[in-house]
């Protein structure tokens, strides 16, 4: 889950992340609240979870109530990226010395966490890595051992911190390094971190994303989701334990059984759909081993509720559970939900007690129902069918 800024700096602070006072507000009435009680001049600050809000005018400076009020009105209600601004910070103007880029993060490809750290941080930081990727220093961080002082030390040389703000700088990372790890983050990433004129190290900007699957661990990181902006779907597969994704753009509902199969699934289905104006995959949805009835009926039920589906692609390779108990998983799926079942499914079977499994399908004979062998077929019979009913 990824966090506004504001809950990035509420969580900087819990842990001792040097950051500025401030206030998130809805209107531009309370902005102007917000900038008169804080009684310096201040930034007024979009809270979109997207990246470049500064560059889309989502970020302005006002020296006083009056200004922040004009300015948050200009920003409430913004589109950033596709994201509408429901909400600004109104947080305290830092003067700025120089701005440096810091993060940790997961680094999947090398099975260990990184943090990269650059004193040349601030907006144009992307450009930057692209352009002149030495500026910015990527250091592995053993999970294990973890960063004390001395492998924070080691971090803001490689960034080439400057030496007078290079102790504090270690002790800020130390800092965000107990956030990363206490709070089971994936990505904590400050940009920019100022030298303010007096050599004080800000967090003026923050990002966050959490390990959702640490969530039991953290009862009191459900306070941090978004109602307003979390997808209806997700919410409601989410609330069913499925392990389902949205995608965007896509028209053939996925179900299958694995992980795996089901990202396999995804690309057959893609593939296929060019040769039937370009249709794609419109979700993940992996209902895992045991897929009982009543979770195919559930999966059925969210994949069924998605407005851009056309077709569904139910693809199970028969193991522990076998075929024949998901052919009856679908069979009672589909009574479960009557009426509310409308588009076409497009099912493949294979694997242990496969014969047995077709024939529950064959006998059952429901009028949305079509089988097909292989998956490759099966891909291809989905995604011609969306394109029919789009
Ligand atoms: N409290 C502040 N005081 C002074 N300047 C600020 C403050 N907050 C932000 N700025 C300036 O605005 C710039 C952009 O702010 P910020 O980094 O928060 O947004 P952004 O980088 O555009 O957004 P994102 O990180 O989502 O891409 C900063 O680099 C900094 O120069
Ligand atoms: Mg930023």
């Amino acid at each position: 889950m990824d966090l506004y800024e504001y809950q990035a700096k509420e969580l900087f602070a819990a842990h001792g992340v040097p950051v500025l006072p401030g206030r998130t507000v809805e209107t531009a009435d309370d902005a102007a609240a917000a900038a008169a009680e804080l009684g310096t001049a201040v930034v007024v600050k979009a809270q979109v979870k997207t990246g470049g809000r500064g560059k889309a005018g989502g970020v302005k400076l006002a020296e006083n109530a009056d200004e922040a009020k004009e300015k948050a009105g200009a920003i409430l209600g913004m589109d950033i990226k596709g994201h509408t601004v429901h909400r600004v910070l109104v947080t305290t103007a830092s003067d700025i010395a120089e701005e440096y880029y810091f993060s940790f993060l997961l680094d999947r490809s090398n099975r260990t966490f990184l943090a990269m750290c650059s004193a040349e941080g601030g907006m144009e930081i992307e450009q930057l890595a692209v352009e002149r990727p030495d500026a910015l220093a990527r250091i592995p961080v053993d999970a294990i051992a973890g960063v004390d002082k001395a492998k924070a030390d080691e971090i803001v040389a490689a960034g080439k911190i400057p030496a007078a703000v290079a102790e504090e700088a270690a002790q800020v990372i130390v800092k965000l390094w107990e956030t990363f790890v206490s709070e089971d983050a994936t990505l904590v990433e400050v940009n920019p971190l100022v030298r303010d004129p007096q050599d004080k190290v800000i967090a003026l900007d923050g990002k966050v994303t959490l390990d959702e699957n640490a969530d039991f661990r953290h009862p009191d990181h459900a306070g941090l989701v978004d109602e307003r902006t979390e997808n209806a779907l997700e919410a409601k597969a989410k609330a069913k334990g499925l392990n389902y994704v949205k995608l965007d753009d896509g028209q053939v509902g996925i179900i299958g059984n694995g992980a795996g199969l089901v990202m396999s699934t995804l690309d057959v289905v893609a593939y296929a759909g060019e040769k039937h104006g370009g249709v794609k995959p419109a979700n993940f949805l992996d209902i895992g081993g045991g897929a009982s009835a009543q979770v195919m009926a559930d999966g059925l039920d969210v994949i069924l509720g998605d407005p851009d589906v056309k077709s569904v692609f139910v693809n199970v390779f028969g193991g522990i559970t076998a075929c024949d108990a998901v052919a009856t998983g679908i069979v009672e799926a589909l009574k479960i939900l009557g009426d509310a079942a409308t588009k076409p499914l497009v099912v493949r079977l294979d694997g242990n007690n496969v014969i047995e499994g077709r024939r529950i399908l064959d006998e059952a004979n429901h009028p949305l129902v079509t089988q097909v062998d292989t998956m490759d077929n099966a891909a291809d019979k989905a995604a011609q069918l969306a394109a029919a009913g789009a």
